[in-house]
């Protein structure tokens, strides 16, 4: 008897040719590169053994119920798994693959190329050279922040964080400072200081956020923070939008409170075009491409069908999340 199995979405080559080897599960999908509709989504998981699902799509108790009592497994192309219903999933003992480290470096290279066309202003420069603002070579025109002396601050010292990290280390960075529930022993490698999230925030002249979403981070960046940022700091996020009141970074931004912002990750996903983030010359806005490389997707992918096949056949899953 062939399992069933539900995708979200088009994968890439890797997924599809590893599944259809197997010959264990029969797969339908929803055959687009745009999202699933909700009710196609519960239609296509009824009676489903197996899930393989994006950041995109919410797995919660309705998507449970929709599959039933055969589902044992959710793939999800993703790190993060805030998108998923954990606490009901682990009590119904749903097995879940994720896709960490394979994607540390796509993403921490990612976000070193935001902050720094954030902190040296690319994308306005890019602007003005296409629309005839570039009338000479000026002084003091364009001018932005350096890496070389600074004090970078990294929320959530976990895999990717250390990767951006060893990553700003190579800039001349002088002090790297890093919060989080615990202090990490990998943080010796980059001479991290493990500071409380006040002192990081105070103190440095990037913040990069590269923690998960969770209950305690939900919010985290609001009113309060961004005001104890200085003046002349700038503002990464990379993990999740959630994390940041964007009402309250539009206010930093927007009133000079803190120089500049660089976002992978918003809320919503898209965000409006009309969105007022988008009006700001001091916000660059990326549509959350962190492991976006060929060779990433095509390695997650296939570690996703990895994931998806374990749990199928009750075997160890390559990435099994297990927290
Ligand atoms: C990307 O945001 C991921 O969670 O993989
Ligand atoms: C976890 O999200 C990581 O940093 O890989």
């Amino acid at each position: 008897l062939m399992m069933k199995v539900f995708l979200t979405r088009r994968l890439p080559q890797e997924a599809a040719t590893l599944l259809s080897q197997a010959e264990v599960c029969d797969v339908s999908l929803w055959d687009s590169d745009e999202p699933v509709p909700r009710a196609e989504l519960l239609k296509g998981v009824k009676g489903a053994h197996g899930i393989v699902c994006l950041l995109s799509d919410k797995i919660d108790v309705e998507v449970l119920d929709a599959a039933g009592p055969n589902l044992k497994v959710i793939s999800t192309l993703s790190v993060g798994f805030d998108h998923m219903a954990m606490d009901e999933i682990k009590k119904r003992g749903i097995r879940v693959g994720y896709t960490p480290d394979v994607l540390t470096d796509a993403t921490a290279e990612l976000t070193v190329a935001l902050l720094l066309a954030t902190a040296r202003r690319l994308p306005e420069g890019v602007e003005q050279v296409k629309n005839g603002g570039w009338s000479s070579w000026k002084p003091l025109w364009l001018c932005g922040y350096g890496l070389s002396g600074s004090t970078v601050g990294v929320i959530g010292l976990g895999r990717i964080g250390l990767g951006i990290a060893r990553r700003l280390k190579g800039f001349g960075v002088k002090r790297l400072l890093y919060s989080g529930r615990t202090a990490k022993p990998h943080a010796a490698e980059v001479d991290g200081e493990f500071v409380t999230l006040d002192t990081l925030v105070a103190e440095s002249d990037f913040v990069v956020v590269s923690c998960s979403l969770t209950p305690a981070t939900q919010g985290m960046c609001d009113k309060a923070f961004f005001s104890k940022m200085k003046k002349t700091a700038i503002f990464v996020n990379s993990s999740r939008g959630s994390v940041v009141n964007q009402e309250d970074l539009y206010q930093a931004l927007s009133s000079g409170q803190i120089a500049a912002a660089g976002l992978d990750v918003t809320t919503p996903e898209p965000l409006p075009t009309d969105h007022p983030l988008l009006t700001l010359k001091n916000c660059v806005v990326l549509p959350h491409i962190g492991s976006a490389t060929y060779s990433t997707r095509g390695v997650m992918a296939e570690l996703c069908a990895r994931n998806l096949l374990g749990g199928l056949q009750g075997t160890d899953m390559p990435s099994e999340l297990t927290s």
